[in-house]
């Protein structure tokens, strides 16, 4: 098992999330959905009707979020993966990211995680708040292709929805995650820019596995000089 780990960043429906696993299972690394536990924090939130202007930084210490063997996220040790993967949820997962105490206690958790072993991290600004990691990459992809991506995946659950809608959701969560104060989506200067908008999955997943395994040789060139 490799133990450096590997920041995938960038904004919604630009395929962080199948990149993230295809690549972990290339370099034999673990993956972590950053994403599930702002999700998982947000369905606390709305199961416990605390609003944005409710929230207070005290109500985190009741808080618990793990994930299974299985990559399954947990809230307080029950498992809540099936129920925070909708637009709702993240709407109000991204609201309440931008709030400075929930950005701290989301990234103490990755920290934990990826500082130990190695893993390839799905997240918006991971390379900002977890500069540690040593393989920075920052996925883009023109906003319609990704919109058009993300309809494709909703028409399958909702054949009644509509891709103006989807597009609008993308455009409002890229708008609101660039805004955000507290460590927004923007590319790290170290990051490796990949616009996947005419790449296929398997082209970019190459292109990430092949800047790991350039990243791990000249660090074994420089310790055998
Ligand atoms: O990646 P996702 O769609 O599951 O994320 C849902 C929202 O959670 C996203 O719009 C903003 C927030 N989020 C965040 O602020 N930082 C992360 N590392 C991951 C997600």
């Amino acid at each position: 098992m490799n133990n450096l780990s590997i920041a995938i960043d960038g904004p919604s429906g630009v395929g962080k999330g199948i990149t993230t696993k295809l690549v972990s299972k290339e370099l034999n690394l673990k993956a972590l959905d950053s994403g599930a536990i702002y999700r998982a924090i947000a369905y606390y939130m709305l199961s416990n009707k605390i609003k944005l202007k409710t929230f207070k930084d005290d109500i985190l210490k009741n808080i618990n979020i793990s994930f299974t063997e299985h990559n399954f996220v947990e809230l307080n040790g029950v498992s809540v993966d099936d129920k925070i993967r909708n637009d709702e949820i993240g709407r109000l997962a991204s609201d309440f990211g931008k709030i400075k105490s929930i950005r701290k206690f989301a990234t103490e958790i990755q920290k934990k995680l990826v500082l130990s072993s190695g893993y390839v991290v799905e997240g918006r600004a991971t390379a900002y708040e977890i500069p540690q990691i040593p393989i920075k990459i920052f996925l883009t992809a023109d906003m319609k292709v990704r919109a058009q991506r993300r309809y494709e995946e909703y028409k399958q659950e909702d054949p009644s929805i509509k891709f103006k809608e989807v597009l609008e959701n993308i455009k409002e969560r890229d708008m609101q995650d660039k805004s955000r104060l507290e460590h927004p989506l923007i590319k790290h200067k170290d990051a490796h820019l990949i616009d996947n908008s005419n790449l296929s999955i398997d082209e970019q997943v190459k292109l990430i596995v092949d800047i790991y395994d350039d990243y791990v040789t000249n660090l074994n060139n420089k310790h055998n000089k």
